[in-house]
C-alpha cells in the first residue's frame, strides 16, 4: 500500500512520487490550500493538497485528527521561508494528487502533542493512543533493539534460549504468588512464576551449561516507579562457574549493549561489599553519582549528653551516621523542615543539623538545634567530616537499619534537588551479601532466594547464620538494581541446612521443592546465574522516570489495567467449574474461600 513512511521522505526524493498511509497529526486549512502533518511509526511529514485535485482536495477537506490516510503526491523542496530544519523532513512537502480515507476517528481523548495536560490515567486507558505518541514509539523501538543486542551477544557466547513453563509452582522471591486455581484438579493452584529460578537450576542439572530466557515474571508486591506485578528478566544461568565468571559474561554484554545502542563507553564496574555500601551510603544500591556519603560518629556520640543520640550509639543495633553536604548552610529553614518531613517517611524521628558559617569562630560560627549537648566532641566531628565554611551537616541517630534507610535516601533526595551529579552513569558490583536478614520477630529470611550458596560450609552456616555470607551479587547502575544472582547451592545437605535455617521442615521442603531437592541427588553440576529487570534497563538507558514509560501495556500502581478492566469479575459456571465460591461478592475484596 505505501512506498515510504512519512519519516523517510527527505530531499533526496525530490521530484519523485511517493505513496505513504498513516494518521492525521494535525490539518491546517490556509484559505484555499489544506496542510496535512502525516504521521506513522517514522516520523512526521507535510503534505499539500491544492483545490485543482478536486476528489484529494475533497476528502483531505474532510479529514480530522487521527483519521487514517493514503497519500500519494510528488515530493518537492519546500519554499524558502517555510523550510524547518530542526525536523528530519523539514526541507521537503508532498504535493498530494491522491488522497483516500482508510478510516475515519472520532475526536481523539488527548491531541497527542498535548498528553501533558491529561493525567496519566487517560493515557493509560487509551494507551493504543497514547502509543502514537514518537516519544513512546521511540522508547519501545529502543526497548526492541536492546532485546535484539542482548540476545545476540548471549547466543554469540553460546547459551541457548530456552522457555520455562508460566504455570507451576511457586518459587519464592520473597514477593506474593499469582494463583492460578486448576479446574481438573479441584482446590489446586498453580503458582505463576516469580521468576525461572528453579526451572533454569534444573536446566543446568539436565545438562544445557549455558542457559538463558526473556522471560515474564509475576509478582503480587507493594508497586513503586521501577516495580510491576509483571515484569521481564533477562534470565541467565551456566554451569561450572563461580562468582567472577558470571560477574565477566554479564559485565561485558551490558557494556557492549551501553556501546552499541548508545555509543557510551562505560569503565570497569567497581566492586564494594554490602558492608561497606550500607556504611558509606546507607543502601545495598548506591548511586555512585552522587559525591556524599554517610561518616560513622558513633564513637564521638557515646560521649555526648543527648539522649537521642548517646543511646543509639551506645547500642548494639544502633547507629549515628552524619552526611555532610558541601554548601549546604544555604539551605532555609523550610528546605530543612521539608527534609525532616522526607527522613520521616523512612521512620526517622528527627533530623539534627550544623551549619558551619565560620570555623574559624569555634562555636560562635556554628548555627544548630543540637551544637549545645555536644560540645565536648564538635571539634573532631568537624574534623572527621571534613567541614568548611558554607556546610551543613546532617545527622541522623536510630535502629542501623532506620538510620541507613532515612540518611541513604536524603542523600539520594539531595543529590537530585542539588543536581550533585558528577557522572552520567555509575555502575557497580555489590558482593559479600548475608545469607540472611531477620525481621523483628528474630526471624530469619533469605536476603536472596534460598537456593543462593553461602560462602561457608554447611556446619559453618549452621553455627552462626546471621553472620553468614552468600556468593551472591548484585548490579546496580545509577542508584538502581539492575540485575541480582548469585553462585547456587548444588549439594543436597546444603541446601537441607538453607531450608533448616529458615524454619523450612522436610516435610514441607519435601512438598515445596522436593523436585529440586531430588534433581540434586542425580549428578547437580556447579552452578550459578544471574537476572536483569529488562524494564529498569531500558528505563535507564531512555531516561525514562518510571518503568511504565518502557512498556506498552503496563499496569497502574493499585496493579491494574485501565484499558482492558483487569482484574475483571468472573461469571458463576467459571467459578463452579474451578469449585470456587467467594467469600464476598463485592469487587475490592474477593476473597477466595
Ligand atoms: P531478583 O528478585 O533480584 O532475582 O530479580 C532480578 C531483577 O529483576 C528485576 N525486578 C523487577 N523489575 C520490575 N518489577 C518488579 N516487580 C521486579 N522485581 C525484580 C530487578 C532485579 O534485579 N531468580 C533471581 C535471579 C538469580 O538469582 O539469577 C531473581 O529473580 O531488576
Ligand atoms: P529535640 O530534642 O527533639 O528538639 O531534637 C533536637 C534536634 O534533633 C531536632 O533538629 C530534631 O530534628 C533532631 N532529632 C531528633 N531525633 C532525632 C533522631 N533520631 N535522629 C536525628 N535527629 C534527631
Amino acid at each position: 500500500m505505501r512506498s515510504h513512511y512519512c519519516g523517510q521522505l527527505n530531499e533526496t526524493l525530490v521530484d519523485q512520487t511517493v505513496t505513504v498511509c498513516g494518521w492525521v497529526h494535525r490539518r491546517r486549512d490556509h484559505g484555499g490550500v489544506i496542510f496535512l502533518d502525516m504521521r506513522d511509526r517514522d516520523g512526521v511529514a507535510q503534505f499539500v493538497v491544492d483545490p485543482d485535485t478536486a476528489e484529494a482536495f475533497a476528502n483531505a477537506d474532510r479529514a480530522r485528527s487521527e483519521f487514517v490516510l493514503r497519500i500519494t503526491g510528488r515530493v518537492r523542496l519546500r519554499p524558502e521561508g517555510t523550510q524547518n530544519p530542526n525536523m528530519p523532513t523539514g526541507m521537503i512537502e508532498v504535493l498530494a494528487k491522491d488522497v483516500e480515507v482508510l478510516n475515519t476517528a472520532v475526536t481523539p481523548p488527548f491531541q497527542l502533542d498535548e498528553h501533558g495536560k491529561v493525567g496519566e490515567e487517560v493515557r493509560l486507558k487509551h494507551r493504543y493512543i497514547d502509543l502514537r505518541r514518537p516519544d513512546m514509539i521511540d522508547k519501545l523501538r529502543l526497548r526492541s533493539r536492546i532485546s535484539h543486542t542482548v540476545r545476540a551477544f548471549l547466543e554469540n557466547q553460546g547459551f541457548l534460549d530456552i522457555e520455562t513453563p508460566v504455570l507451576t509452582r511457586a518459587t519464592p522471591e520473597g514477593a506474593r504468588d499469582y494463583l492460578v486455581p486448576s479446574r481438573t484438579h479441584a482446590g489446586s493452584f498453580f503458582a505463576l512464576p516469580q521468576s525461572p529460578q528453579l526451572f533454569k537450576q534444573l536446566l543446568m542439572v539436565a545438562g544445557f551449561d549455558r542457559y538463558y530466557q526473556i522471560a515474564k515474571c509475576f509478582r503480587d508486591e507493594d508497586l513503586r516507579a521501577d516495580r510491576q506485578p509483571e515484569f521481564t528478566q533477562i534470565d541467565i544461568e551456566a554451569s561450572f562457574v563461580e562468582e567472577d565468571d558470571i560477574m565477566a559474561i554479564t559485565e561485558s554484554m551490558i557494556r557492549q549493549l551501553f556501546k552499541e545502542v548508545l555509543d557510551v563507553e562505560l569503565a570497569a564496574f567497581p566492586r564494594m561489599t554490602w558492608q561497606e555500601a550500607m556504611d558509606r551510603f546507607g543502601s545495598d544500591k548506591p548511586d555512585l553519582r552522587i559525591p556524599l556519603e554517610l561518616t560513622n560518629v558513633d564513637d564521638l556520640m557515646q560521649q555526648v549528653d543527648f539522649k537521642v543520640f548517646s543511646g543509639p550509639a551506645n547500642a548494639a543495633d544502633g547507629r549515628v551516621a552524619a552526611l555532610k553536604v558541601s554548601g549546604g548552610a544555604s539551605l532555609s529553614r523550610k528546605e530543612i523542615d521539608e527534609y525532616t518531613k522526607f527522613v520521616g517517611i523512612y521512620g526517622a524521628k528527627g533530623l539534627a543539623w550544623i551549619k558551619v558559617n565560620e570555623r574559624a569562630k569555634g562555636l560562635d560560627g556554628l548555627q544548630s538545634p543540637i551544637v549545645k549537648f555536644m560540645e565536648n566532641v564538635v571539634e573532631e566531628l568537624l574534623d572527621r567530616v571534613d567541614a568548611k565554611d558554607g556546610d551543613i551537616i546532617f545527622f541522623g541517630a536510630d535502629k542501623t537499619r532506620i538510620v541507613n534507610e532515612a540518611i541513604g535516601a536524603l542523600r539520594v533526595k539531595l543529590g537530585a534537588d542539588l543536581d550533585l551529579y558528577t557522572q552520567a552513569w555509575a555502575p557497580l558490583w555489590v558482593v559479600d551479601f548475608p545469607m540472611f536478614e531477620e525481621d523483628d520477630n528474630g526471624r530469619l529470611s533469605p536476603l536472596h532466594h534460598p537456593f543462593t550458596a553461602p560462602s561457608c560450609s554447611p556446619e559453618a552456616l549452621k553455627n552462626d547464620p546471621a553472620n553468614a555470607l552468600s556468593r551472591a551479587y548484585d548490579m546496580v547502575l545509577n542508584g538502581t538494581e539492575l540485575g541480582g544472582g548469585s553462585i547456587r547451592i548444588h549439594d543436597q545437605t546444603m541446601q537441607r541446612t538453607v531450608f533448616d535455617i529458615l524454619g523450612i521442615g522436610e516435610e514441607e521442603a519435601q512438598e515445596k521443592f522436593g523436585f529440586l531437592l531430588d534433581a540434586l541427588q542425580y549428578g547437580a553440576p556447579p552452578h550459578g546465574g544471574l537476572a536483569f529487570g529488562l524494564d529498569r534497563l531500558v528505563m535507564l538507558m531512555a531516561g525514562a522516570k518510571t518503568i511504565r514509560e518502557v512498556i506498552a501495556f503496563p499496569k497502574t500502581q493499585s496493579a491494574a489495567c485501565l484499558m482492558t478492566d483487569a482484574p475483571g469479575e468472573v461469571s458463576s459456571e467459571q467459578l463452579k467449574d474451578l469449585n470456587i465460591r467467594l467469600r464476598q461478592k463485592a469487587k475490592a475484596d474477593t476473597t477466595v474461600e
